[in-house]
């Protein structure tokens, strides 16, 4: 067992990927299901609260009359969905995890919303201008490899009709700032990454010169050794402007939060509204 985890006691590669499923494992998605579930948590799905004043917000700056359909990735068990078809919008939602979409077509089903939903890798979509709007909502983005980012842009930008919108939020570097290296254990009977008696090994690491950090959890069970790399790259307004730009958008507005908070130049988060161009 210890040769299976001196494999994973150096700092990883950039974007160096998870040696298991997270989002759609059995046990992960139960967990995090509840975590999207809880209106009071911000973890999967920030605070409902805060999802309503979102939803509203957005379909302010993508007016319905202007902007009818609407595509939700990573959509969960529908949450932001059901806000805006109540909103208007005739609405798609796609997410990885079975269990989330289940949920999410149960849902629809009992309060008879035409909402269409789909088990969907999004890096493989492919819709060509079938969207006026495409969101992704809770820094997903950014936890993307740069190769996967630039890949999701280009499969957007085909899937929006001409000038529909692409709306994001995003980590910036402050969001990492003054957060040392660390490496921490802790002893688990039944956690949130197994069901089973474990040790979760956690680090945090920095890549500075890329503005890009990972929290990285080795679960070690009797069995064997998981890693689980949850990367985040974080954006500055320009490298943000630069890659919009080589894909073919234009930043239309730039917010504080994706309920529309005025942009901070010092803040921790960012919304972009960036508009396709032809
Ligand atoms: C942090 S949660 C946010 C969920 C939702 N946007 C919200 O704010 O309530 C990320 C979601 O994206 C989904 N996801 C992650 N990678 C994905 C991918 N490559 N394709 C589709 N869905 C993905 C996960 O299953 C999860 O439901």
């Amino acid at each position: 067992m210890l040769k299976n985890i001196e494999t994973f006691m150096a700092k990883p590669e950039p974007y160096a990927p998870s040696t298991a499923k997270f989002w759609d494992d059995e046990h992960i998605s139960k967990g995090m299901l509840e975590s999207h579930l809880n209106p009071d948590w911000d973890a999967a799905t920030r605070k409902h609260a805060f999802v309503r004043q979102s939803v509203e917000w957005i379909s302010k700056a993508a007016p319905v009359q202007d902007y009818r359909t609407l595509l939700d990735l990573g959509c969960g068990p529908g949450i932001y969905a059901e806000l805006f078809h109540k909103a208007g919008y005739q609405v798609a939602g796609l997410d990885l995890s079975e269990r989330s979409i289940s949920y999410a077509k149960e849902s629809a089903e009992t309060h008879g919303l035409p909402i269409t939903y789909e088990v969907c890798n999004y890096l493989t979509l492919d819709y060509a201008e079938q969207f006026d709007v495409v969101t992704l909502i809770n820094y997903d983005f950014g936890v993307l490899s740069t190769e996967n980012r630039a890949k999701l842009l280009a499969k957007i930008h085909t899937a929006l009709t001409p000038n529909g919108l692409f709306i994001f939020d995003v980590f910036t570097p402050n969001q990492y700032s003054g957060l040392e290296e660390y490496k921490q254990w802790e002893y688990s009977q039944n956690g949130f990454f197994s069901a089973e008696p474990h040790l979760c090994l956690n680090s945090f690491y920095r890549y500075d010169e890329q503005n890009t950090f990972l929290q990285q959890h080795l679960i070690v069970t009797d069995q064997d050794v998981k890693c689980y790399n949850i990367w985040e790259h974080t954006f500055t307004e320009s490298e943000l402007s630069r890659d919009l730009d080589h894909a073919g958008f234009k930043i239309k507005g730039l917010y504080g939060d994706i309920a529309g908070a005025p942009y901070d130049a010092a803040g921790k988060t960012l919304c972009v509204v960036a508009e396709k161009q032809k």
